[in-house]
């Protein structure tokens, strides 16, 4: 079967550890193994685990806790996968047939989009919008938008929440008009709740799990807990549905690491859960302020509406260049890796990940500035197109195209 290329992730495996400066991440400095074993009193019986497989959906004791994490789910709501990659994977693998449409939200993390394509043939995009509300931008649900791109063939609606790129989270109102549009369709809600735990405010962002019948949440240990490196992921969805999932990943990756498991048992306790997030915030509270100034003194090119939860922001400019050419020319001039805007399916931004040590951001920020001069430059010579600054991106680029 032939995919599309996934853009963004194949950049960011290509050159991230091949820069002085990367701020493509878009989670937090991720914690030490030390750390997590020291949450629970020491080593314990780590070192001494046999290193065989382990219980292929997740152990007993890492699914409780999962479900503890969503209001009235058990134990047998929950898969655990390797990552929230596999996650989606299993979901969209084992829900999509050809000739079914997934209805996509657009700014978007795109490997479920290229998974849609891959095995229904089509995704429709519909869009979050710089919106003014309650005398702030905030990126809204475009609800017309929605209405159209759910129709009879729509099998599934995806979601992610808060966002990637835009660090956006919707309304109690965006979420029941996500949920109304997928019951007139019948269509299943996949929503992937990676960042959630990751919200600067503080205030854990409500889950879709428990609103409908038909959801699947896709979710993991990457981003808000900052342990990527486990790659424990989960999805939690109608025990029969889970069932079925769990039949498809004997095709993947069979089980979660050995070690993976037990030391993703230990940071989903909930106490111990509540004290990573502490860790998290800090760390996101501490270096948006740090990257806003740096944004800031660029307000001639920039527009930037502030991200609600995760460790990235998604900041349009106004220059002579396309997203990707930007990102090549930052990464080959300056050694700085930050991601492409085209490959969230919105043109003319980047997105900058802010949750590495202040001290390196800052770094990293400052070798920009070299490259943004070069390009103000023919500009103030007149010959550039004229600054659309402001928070408010005109016009979106159009989801990405398929592959030549
Ligand atoms: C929205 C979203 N879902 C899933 C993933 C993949 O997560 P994992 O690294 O746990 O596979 C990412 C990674 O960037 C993401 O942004």
């Amino acid at each position: 079967m032939r995919i599309e290329p996934f853009r963004m992730e194949r950049m960011q495996s290509t050159y991230e550890n091949y820069v002085d400066y990367n701020l493509s991440e878009s989670g937090v400095r991720p914690m030490r193994a030390s750390e997590i074993l020291e949450m629970a009193g020491g080593p314990g019986r780590f070192l001494d685990s046999e290193l065989g497989y382990s219980q292929s959906n997740g152990t007993e004791e890492l699914r409780d806790r999962i479900a503890a994490f969503y209001d009235g789910a058990r134990r047998d709501a929950v898969l655990v996968t390797n990552g929230g990659s596999e996650a989606n994977y299993a979901a969209f693998w084992s829900l999509l047939e050809r000739g079914d449409r997934v209805a996509f939200m657009i700014p978007n993390y795109l490997q479920t989009w290229g998974l849609s394509r891959a095995f229904a043939g089509r995704a429709d995009a519909f869009r979050l919008t710089p919106r003014r509300e309650g005398g702030r931008m905030r990126w809204a649900l475009d609800i017309e938008a929605l209405r159209r791109a759910v129709t009879r063939k729509t099998r599934v609606i995806l979601v992610t929440n808060p966002n990637n790129p835009t660090g956006a989270v919707l309304t109690a109102a965006e979420m029941d008009e996500v949920v109304r549009a997928a019951r007139r369709a019948g269509a299943w809600i996949i929503a992937d709740e990676i960042y959630r735990g990751a919200e600067l405010s503080g205030r854990t962002t409500p889950t879709f799990w428990g609103r409908y019948g038909r959801v699947l949440i896709t979710s993991g240990l990457s981003k808000a807990f900052g342990l990527p490196g486990l790659r424990i992921g989960w999805v939690i969805g109608p025990p029969a549905a889970v069932r079925r999932l769990w039949s498809y990943r004997d095709y993947t990756t069979i089980a979660p690491g050995t070690l993976s498991d037990y030391l993703g048992r230990i940071a989903m306790d909930p106490k111990r859960r509540e004290a990573i997030f502490a860790r998290t915030r800090v760390i996101i509270r501490n270096n948006l302020p740090v990257l806003e100034r740096w944004i800031h003194t660029h307000d001639d090119i920039f527009g930037y509406i502030p991200p609600e939860a995760g460790a990235i922001a998604f900041v349009r400019y106004a220059l002579p260049v396309g997203s990707i050419p930007l990102v090549e020319r930052l990464r080959v001039d300056r050694s700085v890796l930050v991601c492409a805007g085209d490959h969230f399916g919105m043109a003319r931004h980047l997105r900058i990940g802010f949750g590495s040590d202040a001290d390196y951001m800052r770094r990293g920020l400052d070798r920009i500035d070299a490259t943004l001069e070069e390009l103000r430059a023919p500009r103030r010579r007149g010959r550039g197109p004229s600054p659309a600054p402001g928070p408010v991106p005109r016009r979106a680029s159009r989801p990405p195209a398929p592959p030549r």
